[in-house]
């Protein structure tokens, strides 16, 4: 059901055969990133050594997850590629449109009510095109994914950032934006920037209160959210080695925290037991086979200055226990010193909520952790002075916590048991305790604490630590407790002094499930009808773009001349419009509402040119595509920065906008608006930006010449009757001029497979 060990097996074979050709081209010992990078080139063996943070390579993942959220557009896009099952195995995890609120049962219940249209679509469209599905309640993608679709040596692409966890067995996962899962799903190559590499070499063994977690809490305080950005972690050293699978996992996830790419580790026992643990000795035996492919070459890891761009090291020996926060998830102090910084910054003291779970801890490991210092409160006659709240990470391990007596140890201490799902951890949480803004601290186990993440209020400081420390402070209620050094005074009035937490890497029992949530596709879908209501405000089908004509590029008005920062979240705002991801046409009605109209430095208030009134970015531009006007957006550098969102594409594409031109694009983004068959272009002068006024007519003289690496000229008609006339750079290359000549990659591919 869940993995193809086939599909493992010829990745094996072929893994070999081209990690020793890549360490003959390169002519130096690999690390593991660059073993599996090499061995899953789209191309197939390699035939050169790519420059690290320079070349964009092709590549052909194993497998894809999506969550619930961002899997609406994902799979509404794959529908129009004309294809009768997805090209790559996936899956779909429903996870994240779950609120916590009274506990497991009447939430899922809830949730099954108010987002019944998504699950549905989700659930349709899942079993006509051969993907997996895991239903509401069945557990949080990355968890699931960990237990049973990773494997050591295996590269996997996800619509969530959190992806990034499977490299706790030893994938190198990525989290992407569903326009790049798409593509995938349909057959086609995934273009990444070959990466970086930082090594952090662990040694020694985790100790006392001190937990997995706390590697990764430590090195964001090192690298903060920015130091990975474009490279791989990859960890290795006798002290990873000490660490269990789940941990493992834990510490890759909070990767994206330091906006690494993703991390990894090598195969060792601990993946190996956890393999056999979740019913996947098949794939354990096939990796021993292979056992030294799967891990860095011991060369690179006796000298890693010299393979590494980056080197760090960590003694897990003298490691401490830390609290990363409030409000960012780099800013780390060691218990013990929290105290002082919380007084000096002013931040409460007094804890209200301690949560365990989300994708970063919530594995049998962490809850036994956790258990044993809750059990402790009860032995020694503490009560707790927070409130607790527990999301397992799967039905399997809520299951077997279940059946192990875990979840009593929580219940009996008064915590509620949340969904298998994100919950809090995305926002998705309807705190009873309080409303409003008013300031006070939470402490989680999860892995981001922005403001505002967890339940909405920016005074909410929250701080992140290892699901043990969490239930230590918790039962404190104090931020400043050191369970190390100080005592609680207990019911009975009686100082008493936690002891240290004590965990089982694995079920002694094994896991069990009674329904573990999963509906596998049928065979075959081809009679399955994709449910969606014609009514329905949430999802929508999406209808395939029509070619821009070159007719339609003379006369086209300038819609918004945006000033300065403009980023994916300006193009498509997140917050409340979420809720319409699956509808292209609602969600448009968010579009460029954050973008700063550089004639009057204000949002969302733009001239329309044929009455001269000021409206909103989307009015205005309704009124333009109903006059049958195409409509250009000027902007500044870096423009379409931020998250990889296809909707700050699509949304422009909907409404008429033709062509976006710019001082410069954000990567991603360009490729967004090159896939959604738009122009994305940019000034060969920088400075002909200023020439711009709010008044202006573009006339694309050359556009039926459009082709490969020759610019493009532009007549700009000024109200005045003056013209300007400007070159514009792009980078289409052939086979993205035909994407922009059929409308959309997408209309390509479905022209290809008719
Ligand atoms: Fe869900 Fe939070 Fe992870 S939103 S996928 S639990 S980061």
């Amino acid at each position: 059901m869940a993995f193809d060990i086939d599909m493992i097996k010829k990745v094996y074979a072929q893994m070999a055969e081209r990690v020793d050709k890549a360490r003959e081209i390169t002519g130096k010992p690999l690390t593991l990133s660059e073993k599996i990078l090499y061995s899953h080139l789209w191309d197939g063996n390699p035939d050169k050594a790519f420059q690290r943070g320079k070349d964009y390579v092709d590549f052909a993942p194993d497998r894809i997850a999506c969550q619930d959220a961002t899997a609406q557009m994902a799979l509404l896009q794959f529908m129009q590629a004309g294809k009768k099952t997805v090209a790559v195995p996936t899956t779909v995890h429903c996870d994240h449109l779950i609120q916590a609120k009274q506990g497991a049962v009447p939430d899922l219940k809830r949730a099954n009510e108010t987002s019944n249209e998504v699950f549905d679509f989700l659930e349709s469209v899942s079993n006509k095109y051969g993907i997996g599905f895991w239903k509401p309640g069945a557990g949080i993608i990355h968890q699931v994914v960990l237990e049973n679709y990773a494997f050591p040596g295996g590269m996997m692409i996800g619509t969530d950032s959190h992806t990034v966890n499977a490299g706790g067995l030893g994938m190198v996962a990525i989290g992407v934006g569903g326009a790049d899962a798409v593509d995938v799903m349909a057959g086609m190559p995934w273009e990444l920037k070959f990466p970086k590499l930082i090594g952090v070499k662990l040694t020694g063994e985790l100790n006392g209160w001190t937990a997995s977690k706390d590697v990764i809490l430590k090195v964001a305080g090192i690298l903060t959210v920015k130091g990975g950005t474009g490279a791989i972690v990859e960890y290795f050293g006798p002290g990873a080695k000490n660490l269990s699978c789940t941990g493992k996992g834990t510490i890759c996830n909070m990767g994206a925290e330091i906006g690494a790419t993703t991390s990894t580790f090598g195969y060792d026992d601990a993946m190996e037991r956890f393999l056999r643990a979740t019913d996947r000795a098949d794939i354990a035996d096939e990796a021993n086979k292979i056992r030294p492919y799967l891990t860095g070459d011991d060369e690179v890891y006796a000298d890693p200055e010299k393979y590494f761009d980056q080197v760090i090291e960590i003694d897990l020996n003298t490691l401490r226990p830390h609290l990363n926060g409030p409000f960012t998830p780099d800013l780390a102090t060691p218990i013990g010193e929290l105290g002082e910084k919380a007084r000096k910054n002013d931040w409460p003291l007094k804890v209200d909520w301690g949560l365990i779970g989300s994708c970063t801890n919530s594995s049998y490991e962490d809850l036994t952790r956790a258990a044993s210092i809750a059990q402790q409160a009860i032995d020694k006659k503490l009560k707790p002075k927070s409130d607790f709240g527990i999301n397992p990470g799967s039905e399997q391990i809520r299951f077997t916590a279940e059946r192990d007596g875990l979840l009593d140890v929580f219940e009996n201490l008064g915590a509620t048991i949340f969904t298998n799902a994100c919950g809090p951890c995305i926002g998705q949480w309807d705190r009873s305790d309080r409303k409003g803004d008013e300031k006070n601290t939470i402490v989680h186990s999860f892995n981001r604490n922005f403001s505002k993440r967890a339940d909405g209020n920016p005074n909410t400081h929250a701080f992140v630590g290892s699901p043990e420390m969490v239930a230590a402070i918790a039962i404190s209620g104090r931020l400043d407790f050191d369970p190390m050094n100080d005592t609680l005074l207990n019911e009975d009035g009686q100082e008493v002094k936690l002891d240290i937490p004590v965990g089982l890497e694995l079920p002694p029992k094994g896991f069990e499930v009674d329904d573990n949530g999963y509906l596998a596709p049928k065979e075959d879908g081809s009679s399955v009808e994709v449910k969606v209501a014609t009514d329905s405000e949430r999802l929508e089908l999406l209808e395939p773009f029509v070619p821009i004509k070159d007719s339609e590029l003379q006369g086209v008005k300038l819609l918004i001349k945006a000033f300065g920062k403009c980023t994916t979240d300006h193009i498509s705002m997140a917050g409340p419009w979420l809720r319409y991801r699956g509808h292209l046409d609602n969600i448009s009605n968010n579009t460029l509402i954050g973008a700063i109209n550089a004639f009057n430095k204000k949002t969302n208030f733009v001239k329309n040119q044929f009455t001269g009134e000021y409206g909103g970015v989307p009015d205005v531009q309704r009124e333009y595509k109903a006059k049958e006007i195409k409509t250009i957006v000027v902007g500044d550098h870096n423009y379409g920065e931020g998250s990889s969102r296809e909707h700050a594409a699509m949304q422009p594409r909907f409404l008429g906008v033709a062509a976006v031109l710019v001082k410069s694009f954000a990567r991603i983004h360009e490729t967004n608006l090159k896939k959604q068959g738009m122009l994305g272009l940019t000034f060969a002068n920088e400075a002909d930006y200023d020439l711009i006024q709010e008044d202006d007519t573009f006339n694309f003289v050359d556009i039926a010449d459009f082709a490969e690496n020759t610019p493009l000229t532009i007549e700009i008609v000024h109200k005045d009757g003056n013209k300007d006339t400007i070159k514009v750079n792009h980078t289409y290359n052939d086979a993205q001029i035909r994407w922009y000549r059929e409308g959309s990659a997408l209309n390509l591919i479905k022209k290809q497979n008719a």
